[in-house]
């Protein structure tokens, strides 16, 4: 009996070394082995997946590939004693996208073990204008917080503010209090960052020092950093006494020059963050607090949605031409 067949994005290296993506079909037999297979409702558009259709090797190893970091859907088939057909769910990071067939297509099969049961209060397509960036915005929110973090102590700087990460990280910190400082992107986007909560707005140029002065003037009680490079440098030596920076990209640069003196002189903490192979349990928390208290009202403002895999193509090169702001949701069944 012939497998079914889907609708997927697949990327395809050419003869001259360049990569081209092709809105395609596969069978469920190309699929790898996996405890649980999906109907992918929706996904969305996170950094690393241009990363992947760029045939970025970091990200994907070989090509033909379907990529998607990030995946909702209803559990179409299970093995698993943990999920049932009819199931509400989503997958974000482990290898889904990276080496594993991802989720801009209309299946996945994976293990069970990277799947998160939809937590209550929370739509499949909400929990895709959060994806894989708004778990990351969650899990560095959740790094200040536990690290001790309250908001009479001072403000907030978030980097890469304009997309993913930063975006919703500005929306919860502002939710839970805090006064948030955001760096603004290439573009002067002040308004759109007042509106999704930001109480202050600097340009990138404003948030980088070139001195070689290994401390400054301490600005800011706590950083969640999404670009790297001198933007972070800076926020190690501007934290103040007893913060915390949390680092997750590297947009700007993955290089990090910075000396002791923020760690020993002033007892700053560096936390890295890695929302790919978050455990289980912590995934679970915080995925709670998405949809609990930390839900921002901004989720309509910061994730618009496309209307199929189709519109990907375009959403991809306004990422890369630096227009755009926030995150992109597709749907994937029609
Ligand atoms: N560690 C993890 O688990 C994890 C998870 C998710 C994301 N990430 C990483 O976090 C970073 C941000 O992801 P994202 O999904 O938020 O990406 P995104 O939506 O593309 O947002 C990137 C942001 O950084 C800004 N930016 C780009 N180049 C910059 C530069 N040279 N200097 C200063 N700002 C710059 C962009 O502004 P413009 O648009 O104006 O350029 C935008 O505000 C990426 O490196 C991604 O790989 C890591």
């Amino acid at each position: 009996m012939s497998s079914k067949s889907f609708k997927t994005m697949i990327v395809q290296e050419t003869d001259t070394g360049h990569y081209t993506k092709i809105i395609s079909q596969k069978t469920l037999d190309d699929l790898p082995l996996g405890d649980v297979l999906i109907r992918v409702h929706y996904s969305s558009l996170n950094y690393k997946d241009v990363l992947s259709t760029q045939g970025n090797r970091g990200v994907t190893r070989s090509f033909p590939h379907t990529p998607g970091i990030d995946a909702a859907g209803i559990v179409e088939e299970s093995t698993s004693k943990a999920f049932r057909t009819g199931d509400s769910v989503l997958v974000t990071g482990y290898d889904l996208g990276m080496n594993t067939s991802g989720g801009f297509a209309e299946y996945i099969r994976v293990p069970e073990t990277w799947v998160v049961p939809l937590p209550v209060n929370l739509a499949l397509r909400e929990s895709m204008m959060y994806g894989t960036a708004g778990f990351t915005a969650g899990l560095s929110c959740h790094r200040l917080i536990n690290h001790g973090l309250t908001s009479d102590q001072g403000r907030i700087l978030v980097s890469g503010a304009t997309g993913g990460v930063g975006s919703i990280a500005v929306a919860i910190l502002a939710k839970m209090g805090f006064q948030v400082t955001a760096v603004n992107g290439h573009h002067d986007r002040t308004d759109y960052l007042k509106s999704i909560g930001a109480s202050s707005v600097i340009s990138i140029e404003d948030a980088m020092d070139n001195s070689s002065r290994p401390l400054l003037e301490q600005k800011w009680a706590g950083v969640v950093d999404a670009v790297g490079g001198n933007l972070l440098a800076t926020a190690l030596r501007s934290v103040q006494r007893h913060g915390i920076v949390t680092t997750c990209g590297n947009v700007g640069s993955a290089d990090l020059a910075t000396t002791v003196y923020p760690f020993i002189l002033r007892g700053i903490t560096l936390a890295g963050i890695d929302s790919a192979t978050t455990p289980m349990d912590l995934r679970c928390i915080i995925w709670g607090k998405l949809a609990g208290e930390w839900k921002i009202p901004q989720l309509n403002t910061i994730a618009k949605e496309l209307p199929n895999l189709e519109s990907l193509d375009k959403e991809i090169d306004k990422l890369l031409n630096h227009q755009r702001t926030g995150r992109a949701i597709v749907k994937v069944v029609s």
